[in-house]
C-alpha cells in the first residue's frame, strides 16, 4: 500500500529513541520530510532527518519546534505528540494514589499533557493555512485502564485522549484529523534501561530484567498475544493516521496492546 507520504511535513516529538524513533524511520522511508524533535540527536535517523534540540519540558519549546519545520520545508502536514511517559528523573512503575505529590502531578502533566497541548497550539494554524492535516497523539492503556500503577500518568494520557476527540470535532471542516494511539507494554527504553521498569518490577517479583520483559508482564498484564508490543507496530499505525489513506478516520482510537484491554 502506497501511503501517500512523499513529500509530506511530519513533526514527530520524542523521536530519538523506542516508539518515536520508530515513527520517524517509517515516515522517512514512505518520503516524508521528517522534523525531529528531542533533547538529544539519535545516531540512527535517516540521512534527511532535521532534528531540533527541544526539551518538552520548557513551554517555549514547541512552538519553536513547528518555526522550525515552517522554516525548513513550508508547512507541517503530520504532527506526531510521542514524547510522554516518565518524566525526566522518574522511572515507572509508581505504584499507589499516595506516592505522587503535587509536584510529581504537575510535571507528569506538564510533559504528557501541556508539551501536547502546546504542540498542537503551534501547529493548527499552520495546518489550517495549508489547508488541512493530521495529528496523531500516543496515549496509553492506563487512560482507558486505570490502576493503582502510574495513576497521575494516566489521568494525563485519558486528558489527552479527551483534548484530541474535542480537536477533531473543532477543526474537522478544516481538514484536520486528530487521533489516538494507545499502546500496550511496549518494549522501549522506559522497560529496558538500567533501573528502568523492567528492574524496578524485576525487584519486586524477585526475578531478572529478561524474565519480567519475556514471562512477568505478559502474564501479569494478561497480554494475549503472549509478548510485549514492538515499537514498530506502533510506528506502522501512526504512520496509517498520518496517510491521506486514513482520511475518513478522525477522532478515532488505535489500540496496540496485546489485547491488554478487555472491554468491547
Ligand atoms: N513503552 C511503553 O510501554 C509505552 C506504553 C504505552 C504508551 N507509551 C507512550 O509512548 C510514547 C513513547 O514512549 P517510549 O516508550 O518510546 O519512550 P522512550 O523510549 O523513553 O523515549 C522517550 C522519547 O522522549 C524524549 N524525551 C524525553 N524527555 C523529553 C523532554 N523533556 N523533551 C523532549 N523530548 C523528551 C526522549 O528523547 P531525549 O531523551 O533525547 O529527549 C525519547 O526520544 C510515550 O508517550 C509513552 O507514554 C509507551
Amino acid at each position: 500500500m502506497d501511503l501517500q507520504l512523499s513529500g509530506r511535513v511530519a513533526v514527530v516529538t520524542g523521536a530519538s529513541r523506542g516508539i518515536g524513533l520508530a515513527v520517524v524511520r517509517t515516515l522517512a522511508e514512505e518520503g516524508a520530510l521528517v522534523v525531529a524533535a528531542s533533547r538529544t540527536a539519535a545516531a540512527q535517523w535517516p540521512d534527511k532527518v532535521v532534528h531540533v534540540a527541544a526539551d518538552l519540558m520548557d513551554p517555549e519549546a514547541p512552538a519553536r519546534v513547528v518555526e522550525r519545520a515552517v522554516a525548513e520545508f513550508g508547512g507541517v502536514d503530520i504532527l506526531v505528540n510521542n514524547a510522554g511517559g516518565p518524566p525526566p528523573g522518574v522511572e515507572f512503575p509508581r505504584v499507589g494514589f499516595m506516592t505522587c505529590g503535587d509536584a510529581d502531578w504537575q510535571e507528569m502533566f506538564e510533559f504528557n499533557l501541556f508539551s501536547v497541548v502546546r504542540m498542537m497550539r503551534a501547529a493548527v494554524p499552520v495546518m489550517v493555512a495549508r489547508g488541512g492535516g493530521s495529528i496523531v497523539n500516543v496515549s496509553t492503556v492506563q487512560a482507558k485502564q486505570p490502576s493503582a500503577m502510574n495513576v497521575d500518568y494516566g489521568a494525563a494520557k485519558a486528558a489527552v485522549r479527551n483534548m484530541t476527540k474535542a480537536v477533531s470535532q473543532e477543526y474537522g471542516a478544516q481538514g484536520i484529523r486528530a487521533n489516538t494511539v494507545t499502546p500496550g507494554p511496549t518494549l522501549s527504553d522506559v522497560w529496558t534501561r538500567k533501573g528502568g521498569a523492567a528492574d524496578v518490577l524485576g525487584a519486586s517479583y524477585g526475578t531478572s530484567k529478561e524474565d519480567v520483559i519475556a514471562r512477568v508482564v505478559p502474564e501479569a498484564q494478561g497480554l494475549i498475544t503472549g509478548r510485549m508490543v514492538d515499537v514498530q507496530e506502533i510506528a506502522d499505525a501512526v504512520a496509517l493516521l498520518g496517510s491521506p489513506r486514513s482520511g475518513s478516520t478522525t477522532g478515532a482510537d488505535f489500540a496496540i496492546d496485546a489485547g491488554f484491554l478487555k472491554e468491547m
